[in-house]
């Protein structure tokens, strides 16, 4: 079986499965029953000077029958004393020597930084996370995303704690900025010896239409809270992505952002992530995810013939490319199965009023609508395709002007029903780079002609 165990700044954990800081973290009980379930380590839900919290606190966009495919919530840090949270701290560290506890920390001043370091740190903390991530309400207070949006304050404050941690310290990044690369390397510049990424987005649930308010709401009113789940995952991938191919973060890095099982947690993993940490999907579906995730990642691995998951580390980040060095000559075309089409026609709408206009039903020739399309009127394949259970309803396509967006494929309901095959096209292997780099940019058609 692969090995899961990493080692992250010299911090060492059994697998790479963190619990995230939030609700989860939220007491020394809860995280002991999350080790026990098989978490490798937590980052316990951010300390600094007990606040006040509101009710209610989240809202969710559900997608169909699932639940919570994106969450929202305008809770602030831990609302808990900071003596028992350390206590706790330590309690678990002696039970759980070999499981990681990382402490998240938020608050003002330097002074304010020392001591609280201090004091995480003498709980048995392995390592820090500075929340720089917060977008609701410790922002308001010059806390949180605040500093998160301003590299100069997350070099400076980064440098502030390096001057008092003896443990690793990690700056866990707010989505909220307009380039993820520059607070990354801000932080880098600071001595941060890891990354975590990303915090929730800044965001509006919902409006409770009766009463014309923004939801969650509190009374008679709300706030903007912070977007988190499923949903934001493709968002945290670039962003984990973006850092990891960035010649300048030369520290490993903690995913997270809507990783539910184990598939999702190697993505992460191959995208350059050394942990991966998860709430949202803990707060769905309780600590026993973990189980599925090891064991899915272990197999997957194992049948990967790797055999630690450090050599999945990284593994796709060299396919993530600028656009103008992609292959303008690659092709592929969509390929129905008559056999499993049950004729539906979603694919001929989509692609009609969606994307080519290249899916037809019925056996004529079809004129094509006046516009970009390069060959002569839709010719049906012959002979004519008659589906097992579509008859002659079973759309057809015309290949030739496929231009291989896969949206027929995103929309058909029937799994493996459409496919995406390669075939030899009709422009030569190059890149628009290339093609820049000969002066060749400019297409018939432009402005100017
Ligand atoms: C209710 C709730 C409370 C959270 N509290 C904190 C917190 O105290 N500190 C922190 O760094 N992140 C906090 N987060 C953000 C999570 O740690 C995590 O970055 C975010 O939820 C994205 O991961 P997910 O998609 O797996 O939920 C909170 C998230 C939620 C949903
Ligand atoms: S891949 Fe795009 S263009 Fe081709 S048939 Fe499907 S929807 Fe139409
Ligand atoms: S290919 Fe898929 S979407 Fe198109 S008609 Fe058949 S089942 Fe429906």
């Amino acid at each position: 079986m692969a090995d899961l165990s990493i080692d992250f700044a010299g911090i060492k954990s059994p697998n790479p499965f963190w619990l995230a800081s939030a609700p989860p973290t939220n007491t020394g009980e809860q995280i002991m029953r999350a080790f026990d379930a098989g978490w490798g380590g937590a980052v316990w839900k951010t300390l600094g000077d007990p606040i006040m919290n509101v009710s209610s606190r989240f809202g969710a966009v559900d997608l169909g029958t699932y639940k919570m495919m994106g969450l929202n919530n305008i809770e602030l840090i831990s609302d808990r004393p900071l003596e028992v949270n350390l206590k706790e701290i330590y309690e678990v560290k002696k039970r759980y020597p070999k499981h990681v506890v990382i402490a998240s920390l938020m608050t003002e001043t330097k002074d304010d930084w020392r001591v609280l370091i201090k004091r995480a740190e003498d709980a048995g903390a392995d390592g820090l996370e500075l929340n720089f991530g917060c977008p609701h309400g410790m922002c308001e207070r010059g806390m949180g995303s605040s500093v998160g949006q301003e590299p100069k304050l997350i070099t400076e404050i980064t440098s502030w704690t390096k001057e008092f941690a003896r443990t690793p310290v990690l700056v866990k990044l707010t989505p909220n900025t307009g380039d993820i690369s520059e607070a990354g390397l801000a932080a880098v510049a600071g001595r941060a010896d890891g990354l975590s990424l990303i915090n929730t987005i800044k965001s509006i649930i919902g409006i409770d239409l009766d009463r014309m308010v923004v939801l969650p709401r509190v009374g008679d009113g709300s706030t903007n809270g912070g977007y988190c789940g499923p949903a934001v995952k493709p968002i945290a991938m670039h962003m984990v992505a973006a850092l990891a191919r960035e010649a300048g973060i030369t520290v490993p890095i903690s995913g997270i952002g809507g990783i539910s099982n184990w598939r999702d947690a190697a993505e992460f993993i191959a995208l350059g992530s050394t942990s991966v940490q998860v709430c949202t999907a803990v707060m769905h579906h309780g600590y026993r995810i973990v189980e599925d995730m090891i064991e899915g990642l272990s197999e997957f691995l194992d049948q990967r013939g790797m055999k630690s998951v450090n050599e999945l580390r990284g593994a796709a980040i060299q396919s993530y490319k600028e656009w103008g060095e992609l292959d303008l000559g690659y092709k592929i075309v969509a390929r129905i199965d008559d056999q499993t089409c049950i004729g539906c026609q979603v694919c001929v709408t989509a692609c009609n009023d969606g994307a080519h206009q290249c899916i037809f039903t019925g056996d004529e020739e079809k004129q094509r609508p006046p516009h970009a399309h390069a060959h002569g009127p839709a010719k049906p394949p012959r002979p004519f395709p008659v589906g097992l259970i579509a008859g002659a309803r079973v759309p057809w396509i015309d290949e030739p002007e496929c231009v291989g967006c896969n949206l027929c494929q995103l929309v058909c309901p029937v799994p493996g029903c459409i496919s995406m095959v390669e075939v030899a096209g009709e422009n030569p292997h190059e890149t628009w780079n290339d093609r820049t780099r000969d002066g060749r940019t400019k297409l018939p058609g432009g402005i100017h002609d």
